[in-house]
């Protein structure tokens, strides 16, 4: 198979999923000699539509939520991305919980854009809710783990021809399951579908990076107290604001946060790894 370029494609609005696609496409067009480029679709500004070709390697990317593709992100999927054979490789990162359905989602879902996906991994990253569920990760061993996954990849492509390739299967995971329902610290349904981020009008200065980081454009450049969109609770606005002056104050995710924070803080969650 003759790859010409490798190419990274990821919705990620606090940078995990980017980190881990952007490493998995490097050390790949290392491997195979040949080119290799980015594709984002986090932000407004960025997204565009893309058409693949068989001597395209696709590592596309998306974060966890609620065990499934973010459903926000989905109609970009849809509608930004077309590919003719390209083999791909689905990733997923997720936050110490669970990785759930949105592996197979993925899957089912480049497959149906016209990729051939033979490989997938769920990579465990730190919890964009929680800097202190999967704090520091990945670090140096999910580093090791990474490339030992990755430097199997091109035997893979040398042995088949793109259209021959196994398809990726995921044992025990082929049917895409209902959403995770989010908890509170009482085991009850938590409800936050409707919390926005506030803002610490002492602390801002109006510098419009909120703004630009949202991925579904909804604070505003002029007034970034204002978010008059939807909010997805990505964080990217708490993540990137210079100041500390974004934050949550909705009870019932506060208590999510907190009931995660209690049920999978402790964990060790592993990242797996499949070749089709
Ligand atoms: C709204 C939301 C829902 C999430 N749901 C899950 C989940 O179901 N399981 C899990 O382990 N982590 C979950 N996470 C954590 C993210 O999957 C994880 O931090 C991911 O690496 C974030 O990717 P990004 O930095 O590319 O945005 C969630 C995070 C957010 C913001
Ligand atoms: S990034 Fe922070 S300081 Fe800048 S406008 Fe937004 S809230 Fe204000
Ligand atoms: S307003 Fe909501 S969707 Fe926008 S960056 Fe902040 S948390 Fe994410």
């Amino acid at each position: 198979m003759n790859i010409t370029c490798v190419k990274s494609v990821c919705f990620s609005p606090t940078g995990n999923t980017e980190y881990a696609v952007k490493y998995m496409a490097r050390r790949l067009a290392e491997a195979l000699g040949c080119k290799e480029e980015h594709i984002g679709f986090t932000l407004p500004a960025e997204r565009s539509e893309h058409s693949f070709s068989k001597s395209d390697l696709v590592v596309f990317g998306v974060p966890v939520y609620a065990g499934r593709i973010p459903n926000k992100a989905l109609p970009f999927v849809r509608s930004l991305f077309r590919a003719d054979g390209s083999p791909a490789i689905a990733v997923v990162t997720y936050g110490n919980r669970e990785y759930e359905s949105s592996l197979t989602e993925l899957r089912n879902e480049l497959t149906d854009l016209g990729f051939r996906v033979f490989a997938g991994a769920a990579l465990v990253a730190q919890h964009s809710m929680n800097e202190n569920l999967a704090k520091g990760r990945p670090d140096r061993k999910d580093l090791a783990e990474w490339d030992s996954f990755l430097s199997k990849i091109p035997k893979k492509l040398t042995a088949y021809a793109p259209e021959d390739l196994p398809r990726l299967s995921l044992p025990g995971r082929e049917e895409v399951l209902p959403y995770y329902i989010p908890l509170n610290e009482k085991n009850e349904k938590a409800n936050f579908l409707k919390a926005k981020p506030l803002t610490d009008e002492s602390k801002c200065d109006k510098c419009g990076i909120c703004a630009k980081k949202c991925p579904m454009g909804s604070i505003d450049f002029e007034d970034p107290f204002l978010v008059s969109g939807i909010c997805i609770k990505c964080q990217a606005c708490i993540k990137y604001c210079p100041k500390g002056a974004k934050y949550f104050a909705d009870e019932e995710l506060l208590s999510h946060i907190r009931h995660v924070a209690q049920h999978y803080g402790g964990n060790i969650a592993s990242n797996y790894f499949f070749m089709g």
